[in-house]
Parts: C-alpha cells; structure tokens; sequence
C-alpha cells in the first residue's frame, strides 16, 4: 500500500460508516488526511467517526449527514461543505446499495440509480469548483464488476428499469453507469488538475446487501468466509487516491490496482455523452 503523505489534504467520502468506504477513511486518515465522512445515519456515523480517531489518532474527522437518495440533501450537503472548506482534494463515491425491489425516491426515481449513480453524479457536479480549487484532486468511483452483467441489455431509454425490473439487474446497470460516468467526465476535466477513475473493490465482506432480498442476503451471509476483508476491499480505492503511479490517468476501470478494460459499452463515446445528458435532466443540471 502506497505511503503517500496526505496532510492538509481534505477527502470527501461517502458511506465511510461502513465497510469498503470506512476502511477507506481509516486509509487515508492514518496517511493524515482531514476525512469528511459524508453519511446518512448520525449515529452510526458518529460510532465510525469515534473508531476512525481512536485507529488513527487523527483528529480531523467531520460528518455531513445527507440521504444520497434524497437530491435536495445532496444540495444541502454540498453547499454546508463549500459553507466550510475552499477545496477538496479527494472525492470517493463509494456509497452503494442492492435494493431489495423496485422503490422511487422522492425525487421519483428508481432508487438503486439514484443513490449508486445520480447521488454521485450530482456530488461531482456540485464540488467540481472546489476540486479545480485543489493543487491536484481526484474523484473515484467506487464501481463492481457486476457492470458486465448490464452491458449486452443496457438501454438508455429504460435506465431505471420500468421494463424488466430486477435488484441485481438494476445494480449492474448503476455500477455500469459509473464506469461511463467517470470517462466521461475525464473527457470532460481533461486539461485541468482534476482526473477521475472507478474501480471494483473484490467481493468484499461488507453491508452491501442489508436492504437487498432475503435471498441475495442469505446468498451473501454464505459467503462471507471467502470473501476480501473491508480492508483489502479499500485497497484498490487507496491506490487511486494516493498513488503517484496514477497521478495522471484519468477515465480508466481498476481491479486489484491494476487498470482493467470494463465491457466495451462503457467506453462508447457516443452513449456516454447521452448518459450525461440524461442525468443532468434527472439531477436538475443545467
Ligand atoms: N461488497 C462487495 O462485495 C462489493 C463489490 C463490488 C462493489 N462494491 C461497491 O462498494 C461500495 C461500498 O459498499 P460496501 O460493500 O462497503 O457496503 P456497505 O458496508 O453496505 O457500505 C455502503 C455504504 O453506503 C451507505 N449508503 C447506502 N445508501 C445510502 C444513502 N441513501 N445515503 C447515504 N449513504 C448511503 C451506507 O450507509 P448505511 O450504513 O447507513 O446503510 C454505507 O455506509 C458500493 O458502491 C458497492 O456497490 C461492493
């Protein structure tokens, strides 16, 4: 794991209450970074907060609390950051969810898309000025490799899955969408100190399916001997966020710290292009 001295860096990240995105934060906190641990639960952030101090020693530890599937909290929180900090260096999308059925948020949108991929969208879009305030930021999105299973079936003008609704359909098709929101955003910060890359963790023992089905829970709760600790699960994100290897890649998919190429789709200019345009309408961007 890389050694990189984070001091008077500011990371952003999202869900760093739990699993991948905690061990995370524990990362970059020992590295001493100042962590803004953006979450919806204040009590079990709180609890994350208090362990990532006593882990680490370091002090700089802030909550934000925001509904990643409510945009008017996003808002709220982007704005109560910016309120506070000139910049931010490092900005981990990492917070995730398997739905256990088809639910809309109270923005009337399939819930698995807005959280997993909107949320981040709208975060990225919101802070963007305080990344190019940074000296050199980053933004990492924290994808899966369950991608793929969306890719030969990925249809813009179904994106949330009114036709054909399935939890795991509707995570790969999220996860898919990181991967093309991240190109297209590199294409989009190219020429400034902003680069931007996704990643899959592993299959990583975690919370990932505490609103998912019964079923995909069992399924995960039987597994969970064989799978990544959370801290090997945030190896990949700490490379992205710290190495010097990367400083200038940007647009790129990662596994095991290694750049990967995603399914072919992801990539496509063309359905990239249209997937920002969509989600700008979805997010209220102009
Ligand atoms: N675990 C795996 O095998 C695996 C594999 C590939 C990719 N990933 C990706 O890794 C990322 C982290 O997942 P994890 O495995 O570490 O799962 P996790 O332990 O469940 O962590 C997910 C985090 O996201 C937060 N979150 C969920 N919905 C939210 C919302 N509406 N608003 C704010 N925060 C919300 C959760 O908060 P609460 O604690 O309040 O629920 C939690 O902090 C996800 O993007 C996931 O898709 C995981």
């Amino acid at each position: 794991m890389e050694n990189t001295n984070l001091d008077n860096k500011v990371c952003l990240i999202t869900g760093a209450n739990s699993g991948i995105g905690k061990a995370t934060a524990i990362e970059l906190a020992e590295r001493g970074a100042y962590i803004v641990m953006l979450c919806r639960n204040e009590k079990k952030a709180e609890q994350a907060r208090e362990e990532i101090i006593n882990k680490t020693g370091q002090t700089g530890i802030e909550i934000l609390l925001a509904d990643l599937a409510v945009q008017h909290d996003i808002r709220n929180a982007a704005q109560a950051f910016l309120d506070t900090f000139d910049q931010l260096d490092l900005l981990v999308n990492n917070a995730g969810i398997i739905a256990s059925g088809r639910q809309e948020t109270v923005d009337g949108i399939e819930k698995t898309l807005a959280v997993n991929h909107l949320a981040p969208f709208l975060l990225t879009h919101l802070l963007m000025d305080a990344l190019k305030a940074a000296p050199s930021a980053r933004v990492i999105n924290v994808s899966s490799e369950a991608h793929r299973t969306a890719a030969h079936a990925f249809d813009l003008n179904n994106l949330q899955l009114k036709e054909g609704f399935s939890p795991m359909k509707a995570y790969g098709v999220s996860k898919l969408c990181n991967i093309m929101f991240t190109h297209e955003l590199a294409k989009r910060t190219s020429g400034t100190r902003v680069t931007t890359n996704a990643l899959h963790p592993g299959v990583v023992r975690s919370r990932l399916t505490s609103e998912a089905s019964w079923f995909m829970y069992l399924l995960f709760a039987i597994g969970r001997p064989f799978m990544k600790s959370p801290q090997k699960g945030a190896e990949t994100t700490v490379y992205l966020a710290t190495s010097p290897e990367v400083e200038n890649t940007s647009g790129k998919y990662f596994k095991n710290k290694k750049e990967t190429q995603p399914a072919d789709i992801a990539y496509n200019d063309e359905l990239t292009e249209k997937l920002w345009e969509i989600s700008c309408q979805l997010t209220g961007i102009e």
